[in-house]
């Protein structure tokens, strides 16, 4: 068995920890809102779940976006998702902008059937809440019912609305049945638009009417995370001006709020809102962290802008949604919030201002954001997004903490389990707002968690550089989980929580109050550095007299617009020649894998006219192993170049100059931080170890651990247990194959 020494110096505090280092990013993708979260039990409650986004074309369930980005969109427009009809031989519905139009003629009743979110669970001896309203007072009664798969009632009520258009009533349930059917009968002949009909369980998260589903929230609650950043993600983005997230339209009755089509194919209700995110911040204990639209929808879509002269609009957006949460009662928008039962200020902490935005146009809106916001609310905190821009490249901008978003595979984040160690102090604080071993781990598995633990424990270790995280998605319903891993699964009745969820409520729930020092020495793995030599066209014509030493086999200008060379095995080879950086800056890849998109991994040289960089690109991330360098380049002159690649060995030279010189490092296998309690008197001791091999782990004795035994939480394959820990400095631990142990001692 391979020994780890493990030496841990409790006595030394390296800083305070970072009381908001875990949080949790809630995101409207994979239904994690509407038929997730919020309790509401009817699919397309408002009749408009085939609406088309504007300026969009449908063809083949295909949408197609303003600036020609297609995604699906299953429904056919003018349809009814959600809803059967029955009793009659022809459609009885016509669908417009007032709702749902139902015709009953003499003795032809109908029936609408909701099938709900793949079914609607439903518990014997529970009370539901029904509510509905028409577009015009109804003459004669309906019957609403709550159907069996066999179609037997489980609850029934005959409603008979009179000059009212609305109303509701308490349906308690016969049965238990995890897939009924909600059904509205009609038999009084005439002519009914609908226009909303919900159906809530009056056990919802702290009873709150049309409230949050109490299983999934408790589940967040378990994680015990500091800080909720909502709402999304792509969400806020869109991929349209008008798919944008706008949290004025989420506020007020549910019945009235416009939801819309998400990019993450269908569409939102938004009734779980702005004042809904707020009040569950508030319930689990959670700063707020607000992601606002800077008048880009998502670049990568590509994206489309709001010009900067008419942003005053989304400026002053901004600025109002802290008014809502935070402002007095009798300013404006303060006030709607009283109005909505909250006087008292939320405590909006931090604003994002974009996600995953980058280069000039992010730029330039960023400072108009940061600018208006600082000079009304200097103490809110802002956030700035580095999506394609990793470190701290903030380009003269006022950033007070970056966002850095990891989506690779597991050796990845492995390999940069350490990329925090030497960032510039001097800069922006760090968010590591999204994060999750993506390639190699679409079935969320232990390994892939032992991986995020292994780059966890490196913000853990540098809680004062990094000082908020989250991982990404956090919910997903197993029926529409479009994006793979998530943290949390569930359908109607059940949850299923991942490894990662429980190496994120370990590290969350064991925290300390001081980062100290933990030196660790182990097996290790050698880094892979095989690839081929990849330019993208549009730089091809900056790069000339191409001399490929080691490369023979050439592609040229893939359907992706790329040129490669050499082999997906190559290890050694050399590429000179002449290059022009012009306005856009140049970039090559080699050591490339030959993956395209979350499966890629290669490192790129890029030459811009101000800076040189060396970057490694794995998946949806982006690290700079190396710090960049300032360059002053003249964008027409040609210059000679070269790049040596020799089994991880890596030089990029210019005009015979050495500009990136990087050994890429072995990757451990072993990972560990600690930190220690004086409250509690305790270390705290994280200990990972990713491979498939138990380890021996010897304890240095200079550890004053007392004689009284101590406790390790164990995760590995069988689950999750607690154990005795005894004697750690005279004894050595065996630690398991893919597990991560969770030490806690009481010191000398
Ligand atoms: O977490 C899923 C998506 O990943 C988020 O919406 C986006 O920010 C990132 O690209």
């Amino acid at each position: 068995m391979k020994h780890v020494q493990i030496t841990v110096r409790p006595d030394q505090r390296l800083f305070p920890t970072a009381p908001s280092l875990y949080g949790i990013f809630i995101e409207e993708i994979n239904h994690a809102g509407d038929g997730g979260l919020l309790a509401e039990l009817v699919q397309n409650r408002r009749f408009r779940d085939s609406e088309l986004p504007p300026r969009c074309h449908w063809r083949d369930s295909t949408l197609t976006s303003p600036s020609g980005w297609t995604s699906p969109f299953p429904s056919r427009p003018g349809s009814v998702p959600g809803w059967t009809w029955s009793g009659v031989s022809e459609c009885p519905w016509t669908l417009g902008i007032d709702g749902l139009t139902v015709r009953v003629s003499t003795g032809a009743p109908v029936q609408l059937v909701n099938e709900g979110f793949w079914g609607i669970p439903l518990l014997q001896g529970a009370e539901y809440r029904f509510r509905y309203r028409f577009a015009t007072a109804l003459s004669g009664r309906f019957t609403v019912s709550l159907k069996d798969p066999e179609g037997r009632p489980l609850a029934s009520a005959d409603l008979e609305p009179g000059a009212s258009t609305e109303g509701g009533v308490s349906l308690v349930c016969s049965e238990t049945c995890d897939v009924a059917t909600l059904v509205l009968n009609f038999s009084v002949p005439g002519v009914y638009t609908l226009d909303y009909v919900s159906l809530f369980p009056v056990a919802t998260w702290k009873n709150r009417p049309e409230g949050l589903r109490r299983d999934l929230v408790q589940t967040l609650a378990d994680l015990q995370p500091r800080f909720l950043r909502f709402p999304g993600g792509c969400f806020v983005e869109g991929f349209s001006i008008e798919t944008a997230s706008r949290w004025k339209k989420t506020l007020g009755d549910v019945r009235d709020r416009d939801g819309q089509w998400t990019l993450w194919h269908y569409r939102t209700t938004n009734g779980l809102g702005f004042h809904e995110y707020l009040q569950l911040a508030e319930d689990l204990a959670m700063e707020p962290l607000f992601v606002v639209n800077c008048g880009l929808t998502c670049q990568g879509r590509p994206g489309e802008q709001v010009p900067v002269d008419e942003l005053d609009e989304w400026v002053q957006d901004m600025l109002d949604a802290v008014e809502y949460a935070n402002g007095d009662p009798s300013s404006p928008w303060g006030s709607l919030r009283a109005l909505a039962g909250h006087p008292e200020p939320f405590g909006l902490r931090w604003i994002e201002i974009g996600n995953e935005n980058f280069g000039l146009p992010y730029n330039e809106r960023y400072r108009i954001f940061f600018d208006a916001l600082k000079s009304k609310y200097p103490k809110i905190e802002t956030i700035f997004n580095v999506h394609w821009e990793v470190g701290t490249e903030t380009k003269g901008l006022p950033v007070e903490i970056v966002d850095e978003h990891f989506y690779p595979d597991g050796e990845y984040l492995r390999l940069y389990h350490n990329l925090y160690d030497t960032y510039d102090r001097s800069g922006p604080k760090v968010y590591v707002g999204e994060y999750a071993q993506l390639a190699g781990n679409q079935g969320a598995t232990l390994a892939g968690a032992l991986n995020e633990a292994a780059f966890m424990t490196g913000m853990e270790r540098n809680q004062d550089l990094v000082v908020l995280s989250s991982y990404a998605p956090l919910l997903a319903h197993v029926r529409h989980a479009v994006w793979n891993p998530d943290l949390i699964y569930f359908d109607g009745t059940s949850v299923r929580l991942t490894p990662s969820y429980h190496v994120q409520r370990l590290f969350g729930t064991h925290r300390g109050d001081f980062v100290v020092p933990l030196e660790l020495s182990g097996p290790t793995q050698v880094f892979e550095a095989r690839g081929q030599l990849t330019i993208e066209s549009r730089f091809i014509e900056q790069t000339v007299d191409l001399a490929l030493d080691g490369l023979s086999v050439s592609a040229r200008d893939d359907e992706w617009g790329l040129s490669h060379w050499g082999s997906l095995d190559a290890t050694k080879y050399t590429v000179s020649g002449r290059l022009r950086i012009g306005t856009s800056g140049v970039k090559i890849r080699f050591l490339d894998r030959g993956g395209l998109w979350d499966q890629q991994n290669y490192f790129q040289w890029e030459l811009e006219p101000g800076e040189s960089r060396l970057v490694h690109i794995g998946g949806w991330s982006r690290a700079k192993p190396v710090p960049s360098e300032p360059l002053s380049l003249d964008p027409h002159q040609w210059y000679d170049f070269e790049i040596l690649v020799d089994s991880g060995n890596l030089r990029c030279l210019l005009g015979g100059r050495v500009v990136h010189d990087h050994r890429i490092p072995s990757i451990p296998v072993v990972f560990g931080v600690a930190t220690s309690s004086p409250s509690t008197h305790e270390v705290i001791i994280k200990v990972v170890n990713t491979g498939v091999e138990s380890v021996c782990l010897d304890w240095n004795s200079r550890c004053p651990f007392s004689k009284t035994p101590g406790r390790a939480i164990v995760l590995d394959a069988a689950g999750l247990r607690e154990e005795v820990w005894e004697s750690p400095a005279s004894k050595p631990y065996v630690l398991g194959g893919q597990t991560l142990v969770i030490f806690r001692h009481c010191l000398l």
